[in-house]
């Protein structure tokens, strides 16, 4: 069979985590990306392997590719530290989702029911219980509950484990290389340009994280609705008692804003995040540090006395109904012919972007199943819900405002 020649534009842990998989079934693949690969959202993420704690009930099929995509970790784990030669920090200690307030139980035992219709595998604590999990919290916490099946992985190690396997199996990473402009020719994507010419490809992935919407190239109508949604985060460093193991979130009814505490091996204290609709700028404020500051010391008050080792800002790359777009681009024939675009449809290009809060969770899922996607033609049934003509409606696509 003929190598299949695949271009991936963006190279954070979706555009990786393709490759990898690509590259090790015997695909030519090429990544560009115009940076240092994964130091954009996948860099700045807090890694939490939590689609029960962050379950919306109006989100189901969301819920259910978060949980798939949970489900498919512990293989995911085996492979990458076994093709990288490295751990990746994998940790399977839980969540607590605290209140501190009468009315921050209202809105945890609103969460818990919900959680309980979803059929999700929770439980509900006392402040006493969740102290005897976490004895760093708070005497303040009235009640949490448990989700003993959400994890955590280190993003950083998953980013640096999934570079080297993806150059391990044979792929192609040019870094400081931006793709200018997606070449389409008669409804086919044929290539890219960069700065050191055009690049023809048999496929051409967009992974290109909340800068997918802008590369030129790519026709309005199906331009994917993705956005940057800001998130600012801090690492503290965990000392003598203040050692955490579990991932601690906080719901907040009122004042001030919600929080989570990721513990990482290295001793490492990951507190975020905010969530701003600033555009790019990613530009930390006094207010956004001092929330996370104010919302982690409510919890767990020891954490005033430690150090502060980092501090950062990353986009997530948001799309309109905050679920991946996944997959190709609408054919011709689902759309109504007098579409404003005479040419909605382009062959040969696959879009991979918008994971927006769950990107890092959904990274084996997204890779495995575009791969088998790119070199079988099969679309599983896992993703068909989350291909871009969900947001169709008579032929165009709904951008609902004018950030998407
Ligand atoms: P990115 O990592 O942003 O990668 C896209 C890449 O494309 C970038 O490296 C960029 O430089 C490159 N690129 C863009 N345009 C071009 C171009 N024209 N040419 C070449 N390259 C280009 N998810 C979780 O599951 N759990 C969490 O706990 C979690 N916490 C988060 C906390 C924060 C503060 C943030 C910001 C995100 C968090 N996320 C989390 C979400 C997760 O980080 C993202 O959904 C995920 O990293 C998206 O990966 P990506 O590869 O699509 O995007
Ligand atoms: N999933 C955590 C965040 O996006 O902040």
């Amino acid at each position: 069979m003929e190598k299949r020649n695949v271009i991936i534009i963006g190279g954070g842990v979706i555009g990786l985590g393709i490759g990898w998989q690509l590259a090790k079934a015997g695909a030519s693949v090429t990544i560009y990306e115009r940076d240092k690969a994964g130091r954009a959202a996948s860099w700045a993420a807090a890694g939490m392997l939590a689609p029960l704690a962050e379950a919306h009930s109006e989100e189901p099929e969301l819920l259910k590719l978060g949980c798939q995509s949970l489900a498919r970790y512990p293989q995911w784990v085996r492979e990458l530290e076994a093709d990288a030669q490295m751990p990746i920090g994998y940790r399977v200690e839980g969540t607590l989702i605290v209140g501190l307030e009468a009315d921050d139980t209202d809105q945890l035992r609103h969460l818990y029911t919900a959680q309980q219709h979803l059929g999700l595998d929770v439980n509900w604590l006392t402040g006493r219980d969740a102290r005897d999990i976490e004895p760093a919290l708070s005497p303040r916490v009235t009640a949490a509950i448990h989700c003993a099946r959400d994890h955590q992985v280190d993003n950083r190690l998953m980013v640096n484990a999934l570079q080297r396997a993806y150059q391990a199996c044979g792929g192609v990473l040019h870094e400081n290389s931006i793709v200018e402009r997606i070449a389409i020719k008669n409804g086919v994507a044929t290539g890219v340009q960069t700065e050191g010419g055009f690049h023809k490809a048999d496929v051409v992935v967009l992974a290109a994280g909340c800068w997918a919407a802008e590369i030129e190239g790519l026709p309005d109508a199906i331009r994917p609705p993705v956005r940057p949604v800001k998130g600012q985060m801090l690492a503290l460093q965990m000392e003598t008692g203040i050692a955490i193991k579990t991932v601690i979130r906080t719901i907040r009814a009122r004042y001030p804003m919600s929080v989570y505490l990721v513990p990482r091996s290295d001793g490492r204290l990951i507190v975020g995040a905010t969530s701003e609709e600033m555009g790019f700028d990613t530009r930390l404020t006094a207010g956004g540090v001092f929330e996370l500051l104010r919302g982690a010391w409510e919890a767990v008050p020891g954490v005033y006395e430690l150090p502060i080792l980092e501090t950062w800002a990353g986009l997530r790359p948001g799309s309109r109904d905050n679920a991946p777009i996944l997959g190709k681009v609408p054919k011709l024939t689902s759309f109504a012919r007098a579409a404003p675009c005479p040419r909605p449809s382009v062959e040969n290009l696959i879009l991979a972007t918008g994971h927006y809060r769950n990107g890092i969770l959904l990274t084996p899922i997204t890779a495995y199943e575009i791969a088998k996607l790119i070199l079988t033609g099969e679309l599983s049934e896992a993703i068909a819900p989350f291909q871009l003509d969900r947001f169709f409606v008579g032929g165009v696509l709904q951008r609902n405002s004018p950030k998407l």
